[in-house]
């Protein structure tokens, strides 16, 4: 595989940190730029990110020196430097928007962990196990902007990254009715508990927006490419509360759901067993050998013990039996800036490379 220069968007920002970490020594990909807002611009990284870097490893020594560009001001620079960016920006929508499809118009592919084009019918939303064919709607989205390279590709919100990869590939059997409530960690919002204290011993029953985020996205994964956008599946119907707790990394979900033709319990465990999806068949960099880890013990998984499993990019499942108003109940769990944002976002970029979407 050709070696590619990447840019990130946001870098100083709690998922462009967990970009650093993964982009460091990456097999394919060379970070050239980073870029934030004009409050870190000209700074070196390790300056412009100071005290905010909360990795649990260092700033890595290829990025430390590197001059922090301005996001916005900068993007005909930045774009003339690099093969693609991930851009991770907490901006509003309308400006996120603006912001992601001025790259793409200046011939440089977007991988964004922002919310802000999740429903352009022509920007595909990728988990690269699931739905990987949706890239085949870059061409369509290329014409509408009238780019040769350039395109957007976002990754699903985070929350969804548990229960979708365990739902999906029981779609043969009808899903029907999904009733999910999600236990979500502090760093889903850019937190630490030392940046946000409230959250110890605490929990929040309200995450702003993450409900409706959690019933719709998933439709657009279950959608198919029709002409020239990706059209929405009408089902399964998706139900959602989301749940603030005191956990510094990693998202539970605990999942009800009925089917049109129910599985028995066996069936649903080897199908679990045996999934892999574009991503291990083509062994990108970030795919986990095995995508879906079903733990046969009643207390399992653990946030604490499982959310790094396969670099955090694996997705732990437990607790799978019969419901009395449903059909069953599991739990699931995933990393949620690892799978859940920049390692979904690099894997997703590592798919789009080896599928020739970058060249
Ligand atoms: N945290 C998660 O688990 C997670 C998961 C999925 C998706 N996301 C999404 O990823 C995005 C970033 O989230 P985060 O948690 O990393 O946020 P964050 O920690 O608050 O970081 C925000 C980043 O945006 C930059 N920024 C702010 N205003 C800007 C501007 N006007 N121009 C250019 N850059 C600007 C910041 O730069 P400065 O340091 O210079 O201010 C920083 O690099 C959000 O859209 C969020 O919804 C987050």
């Amino acid at each position: 595989m050709k070696k590619y220069n990447v840019g990130v968007i946001g870098a100083t920002g709690m998922v462009g940190q967990r970009f650093m970490t993964l982009l460091d020594n990456h097999p394919w990909f060379d970070v050239k730029v980073l870029a934030a807002s004009p409050r870190s611009a000209g700074k070196k990284y390790s300056d412009a990110v100071g005290s905010k870097w909360c990795m649990d490893v260092e700033i890595p020594e290829a990025m430390k020196d590197i001059v922090v560009m301005d996001a916005t001001a900068d993007i005909e620079k930045i774009a003339s430097q690099v093969d693609f960016v991930f851009c991770a920006v907490d901006m509003k929508k309308d400006e996120i928007k603006a912001l992601e499809e001025a790259y793409a118009k200046a011939e440089c592919p977007v991988i964004s962990n922002n919310s802000a084009h999740r429903h352009t019918p022509d920007v595909p939303m990728i988990v690269p196990e699931l739905n990987a064919e949706h890239a085949e709607i870059i061409p369509a989205q290329r014409k509408r902007l009238g780019t040769k390279r350039g395109f957007i590709a976002v990754k699903s919100n985070c929350s969804l990254q548990s229960y979708v990869p365990a739902l999906f590939p029981l779609s043969k059997f009808g899903i029907k009715d999904v009733l999910v409530c999600t236990y979500q960690a502090i760093s889903g919002a850019g937190k630490t508990f030392e940046t946000w204290p409230d959250m110890i011993d605490n929990v929040i029953p309200y995450i702003g927006g993450e409900e409706e985020k959690s019933e719709k996205e998933p439709l657009k994964i279950w959608g198919k490419v029709e002409g020239d956008e990706i059209v929405p599946a009408t089902s399964p119907n998706f139900t959602a509360q989301c749940i603030r707790v005191p956990v510094s990394n990693g998202h539970m979900g605990a999942v009800f759901v009925r089917f049109e033709n129910k599985p028995s319990k066996e069936e649903i465990l080897n199908i679990w067993k045996d999934f892999a999806g574009r991503a291990q068949e083509l062994e990108l960099p970030h795919a986990p050998k095995q995508f879906l880890n079903y733990f046969e013990e009643d207390n399992m998984p653990q946030t604490k013990m499982h959310r790094d499993l396969e670099g955090g990019m694996a997705i732990s499942v437990g607790r799978l039996r019969e419901d009395t108003q449903y059909d069953y109940k599991f739990v699931c769990l995933s990393h949620n800036t690892l799978r859940g944002a920049a390692g979904g976002a690099v894997l997703m970029a590592e798919l789009l490379c080896a599928e020739g979407y970058m060249d």
